[in-house]
This record gives structure tokens, sequence and C-alpha cells, in this order.
């Protein structure tokens, strides 16, 4: 039995997790997400949170993959530790408690004046260092206009980073929408975002909407394995790619998603603007090749910018 699963055996599915915000590597238990129906207690034990327990609960939800056991978490700040001194731990800690403050301001605001329409969500989204989408404001807006008119009941995101996108798209889809979000797991070696941020992002989405967190490799099998479980045989409206920005990556994730997508839905890919030869993107590489295929728009603020940009494929 692997580890993952024995714990949960100890703990008779009712699997208590501590997520620490240090936002370490910490092993991703994807297996796991073919049991939704766990009940899962969740402590978020969080120094951004001044240490104080932000969630306690054995709700019905699944398991975010990405969730550390105490000793898991206590491992990891020991790794750190020892790899950047008590001072860049210490540093570390601090910055992500700036950031959970931020997180936390951003959500009061939203609790606060829920936003309505593509417009409002958008300014709300780039109005906060916390969420602060990678997009050109302007082209971020024709896809959440676009995303709205279709009002999806079932979104993919590979590539949520902090949440911006997450936050946009979430907001304009349908109030019942299930959002898939595809990242890579957070730590040592890079990553999209703390596992901390997990808890942040169930709030971004609408009351009634169900979010997944899937924090794997987008080309690698088991993701592409909990993403079909999720859906459970539903295709998706709407998928977003804004992962991998390398011309085989954006391929793969092309070639292994968009199939998902139901006819009338929308591929959208963003950095489809010609970038600087440097910079490592070929997103525009990849689109030039691809929207002849389809009814396509392209939504570029400015073709001289110098990357962004957003393509969409009606599929
Ligand atoms: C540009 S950021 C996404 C920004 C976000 N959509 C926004 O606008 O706020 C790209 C994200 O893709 C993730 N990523 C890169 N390669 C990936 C892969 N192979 N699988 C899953 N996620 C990946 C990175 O971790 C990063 O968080």
């Amino acid at each position: 039995m692997d580890p993952a699963a024995a714990r949960g055996r100890r703990f008779g599915h009712r699997r208590v997790s501590a997520a620490l915000s240090t936002g370490f590597q910490v092993p991703s238990h994807r297996r796991e997400l073919d049991r939704p129906g766990n009940r899962t207690a969740n402590i978020h034990v969080s120094t951004c949170y001044s240490f104080s327990v932000v969630s306690l609960g054995s709700r019905r939800e699944e398991w975010v993959p990405g969730g550390v056991s105490v000793r898991e978490a206590i491992t990891s700040v020991a790794r750190v530790a020892k790899r950047d001194g008590l001072l860049g731990l210490a540093k570390r800690t601090r910055d992500h408690w700036a950031d959970a403050r931020e997180c936390r301001e951003f959500l009061r605001s939203v609790k606060r004046a829920r936003p309505a329409g593509p417009e409002q969500v958008v300014e709300m989204a780039f109005s906060s260092p916390a969420i602060r989408p990678f997009q050109v404001k302007s082209e971020i807006l024709g896809l959440a206009q676009r995303v709205s008119a279709l009002r999806p009941r079932t979104l993919l995101e590979i590539g949520t980073a902090e949440g911006g996108t997450l936050f946009i798209l979430a907001q304009c889809a349908d109030p019942h929408a299930t959002f898939i979000s595809l990242d890579l797991p957070a730590g040592t070696f890079g990553g999209g975002y703390p596992t901390w941020r997990g808890a942040i992002y169930k709030k971004l989405t609408r009351p009634e909407q169900t979010l997944h967190l899937i924090r794997g490799n987008s080309h690698e099998a088991g993701s592409m394995e909990g993403v079909r479980n999720l859906l459970a045989g539903s295709p998706l409206d709407v998928l977003f790619i804004d992962g991998d920005h390398s011309y085989d990556g954006v391929k793969r994730d092309f070639e292994l998603y968009s199939p998902l997508v139901r006819p009338g839905g929308l591929v959208a890919l963003h950095d489809i603007a010609r970038h600087p030869a440097d910079v490592g993107c070929e997103v525009d590489r990849f689109w030039v090749e691809t929207r002849g295929g389809f009814r396509n728009e392209e939504l570029v603020e400015n073709p001289d910018q110098g990357g962004k940009g957003i393509g969409v494929l009606w599929v």
C-alpha cells in the first residue's frame, strides 16, 4: 500500500492535514484524487495566519493534492532551514505572511462587494497584488466577456500561478460550474503556488461552484487521468492553456486536453503575441500553425507589445 493510502486508512479516510505557510515541496498524493468522497479534515496551520487555525472541518470535499501531514511539513521546514539557514527561513515566512495578508484583504473586498459582470471582475482582479493576473487587462477582459456569454459549466485552467485568471474565469462562469486547475506543485524546485494558497483559491470561486486543484505536471499521465476522473465523462466548455510556454509544451497541452472540449466550447491560449527570440516562449509559433483549423479570434492589445496576447479557438 502506498504511504498516502496508508495514511488515509489510519485516519479512516478522515485526513488531517496541516499546511504550513512555507510553500515547500511536499509529496503530491495524486492517487487520492480518485477518491472524491474522502471525508477530509483540514487544519491549515499557517504562520501566514498568525499560527491560527483557519480551517477545521470534516466537510465533504475532495482532497487537495499538495496538502501535507504535520510530519511532512516539519521535515520540509527543516530541509529549507538547512539549505537557506534560519535567516532564509524567516525571510521566506515573512514574505508568505505579507502575501497571505494581501490575500485575506482581497477576499474581504470580494465578500463586501461581489463583482457583477466581466468588467467589474477584471477590475477587481487587477486591484490586488495578491492575485494580479499575468495578463494584459484589455485582453483578459475580452476573454472574460466571451466566457461570460458562454456560461460554462466545466472549465480547465492549465497554469494558475497566483489565481488571477482562476478568479476571473470562475466569476464569469455558471454559478454552479466545476473548475479544474492544474499547476505544478510548489516547492524547492519551483512550481505554481504554495500549498496554503489552495485554501484561498477555493474562496476565489463562487459559493456554489466546485473547485478541484490538481497539483502536477500537465504532461504527465497521472494529471490527465485526474482531469478525466473529475470530469467523469462530461466534456469541458472552456480550456485555458497558460502553463508550459515552450513549443513542445503548449503543443502537448493542446493535444492532450483540447479533445476534452465539447463542440461549441472554446480553447484559449495565452502568450500568442510574438516574443523576442531570447525569451523562450514559443506559443506564438504554435498559434500560427494551429489557428487556421478553427474559427479563431486574437485578443492582442498591441501586436508589438512583445508577448502576452490571447488566442481563442472555437472548437
Ligand atoms: C504564466 S503562469 C500562469 C498565470 C495565470 N494564468 C494568470 O494569468 O494569473 C504559468 C503557470 O504555469 C505553470 N506550469 C508551467 N508548466 C506547467 C506544466 N507542465 N504543468 C502544469 N503547470 C505548469 C507554472 O507553475 C505557472 O504557475
